[in-house]
């Protein structure tokens, strides 16, 4: 959290607030991290945990520990360095990195530039066409997995984005003093290219943005008619793994798997979307307990400590995805604050294995955890 302090004094004002922003009262951004509290982890105490083995798989691929990057828009929004400082920092750390369809860095430029295994987050537009493009390109730009986020219908009522103006794309009068505060990000996003949509470029025109929030271009292009066939549709297309993000009950997870998806990340789209949905650590337990044998599990919200990573993994998780967990150490310091912020929570991890006597993460299980104060 100290990384946010420093990105709220980096960044203007809308900028900051619309990555720290939630939905409405902003309960279910707040309950992904608070939800944590309600678990308690159980040490088996005197196992040899000389060694602690953080390796695990995810998607067919080996990684180094069980903590991926979650798909973000706009990466150069929160630091001129955007999507290749991550990916810079993800190699290091041997992660699974994530390409959003808003993202600043185009398929192609990832798939030439990212060692480690890829996954490309789709958005499905009104026009079918720029979906096919885009899996075409995934393909040949060696993308390992295929991520459809299904909570975004339409974009969620941040009223942060609104009070600022990042909703509008028009930044209110009250936002004025804050960005010219910030002459270096100003320089670079009103006379620079750096914010493009680079992976719309086909069907955006180029000053399409100009008058056009994120949001709003959101509202007015994304299909809403989707439905669990287009799925389907989408496993035919894709072949190889499918990940659906934004679930968060069982039905809808059995929906997933038997459209012919191989992974569900639980998300409430870190708050954004759907006000009073359920935080994604409350959503383990049962969806571990239905379908372990036909899903794996990426547990997407409010990661922000090694013991949460552990918590998630006692409950039935194969790993967990962080994004502002990266993006506030983007902000705050580019490609270093990232490799600090994911090595903090490394060690994290790390450390908490050994204080909870596993020494292996295909270890980790309910007998690790227990809801606070029921007894087991
Ligand atoms: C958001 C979109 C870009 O949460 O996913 O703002």
């Amino acid at each position: 959290m100290d990384f946010r302090q420093i990105a709220r004094r980096k960044l203007p004002a809308p900028i900051f607030h619309y990555l720290d922003g939630g939905a409405d009262d902003e309960w279910s951004y707040r309950r992904n991290t608070s939800a944590f509290d309600d678990y308690e982890l159980l040490p088996a105490q005197l196992n040899d945990v000389s060694k602690v083995n953080l390796k695990t798989t995810l998607f067919g691929e080996k990684i180094d520990w069980p903590v991926m990057i979650s798909p973000t828009g706009a990466s150069k929004l929160f630091h001129a360095t955007g999507e290749s400082a991550v990916i810079r920092a993800a190699e290091k750390f041997g992660m699974i990195y994530s390409l959003s369809t808003l993202g600043t860095m185009t398929i192609e430029d990832v798939g030439a530039d990212c060692s480690i295994p890829k996954m490309y987050q789709l958005y499905v537009f009104k026009d079918r066409g720029l979906t096919k493009d885009m899996i075409a390109r995934c393909k040949a730009a060696g993308f390992r997995a295929l991520c459809l986020t299904v909570d975004t219908p339409v974009a969620g009522n941040r009223e942060r984005d609104h009070v600022y103006g990042f909703a509008t794309g028009k930044f209110r009068l009250r936002s004025v003093p804050s960005l010219l505060r910030h002459p270096g990000w100003m320089y670079r996003v009103l006379i620079g290219k750096d914010l493009d949509m680079v992976n719309l470029a086909a069907s955006v025109k180029p000053d399409q943005f100009a008058d056009m929030s994120i949001l709003e271009y959101f509202n007015s292009q994304l299909d809403r008619s989707l439905t669990w066939k287009d799925v389907e549709w989408l496993a035919e297309q894709w072949d190889g793994p499918l990940v659906i993000k934004g679930v968060q009950t069982v039905a809808d997870c059995r929906n997933a798997a038997n459209a012919g998806a191989t992974a569900v990340m639980l998300s409430n789209h870190g708050g954004r979307q759907l006000e009073g949905a359920p935080a994604p650590v409350d959503c383990i337990a049962d969806v571990a307990d239905a379908l372990h044998d036909r899903l794996e599990i990426i547990c997407d919200g409010g990661v922000r400590r090694g013991t949460h990573v552990i918590k998630a993994l006692a409950m039935g998780a194969n790993a967990c995805s962080i994004g502002r967990g990266y993006l506030y150490p983007l902000a705050a310091g580019g490609q270093a604050g990232v490799e600090r912020g994911l090595a903090l929570l490394r060690d994290e991890v790390e450390r908490s294995m050994a204080l909870v006597g596993c020494d292996s993460i295909s270890k980790l299980g309910s007998t690790f955890i227990r809801r606070r104060g029921v007894a087991t």
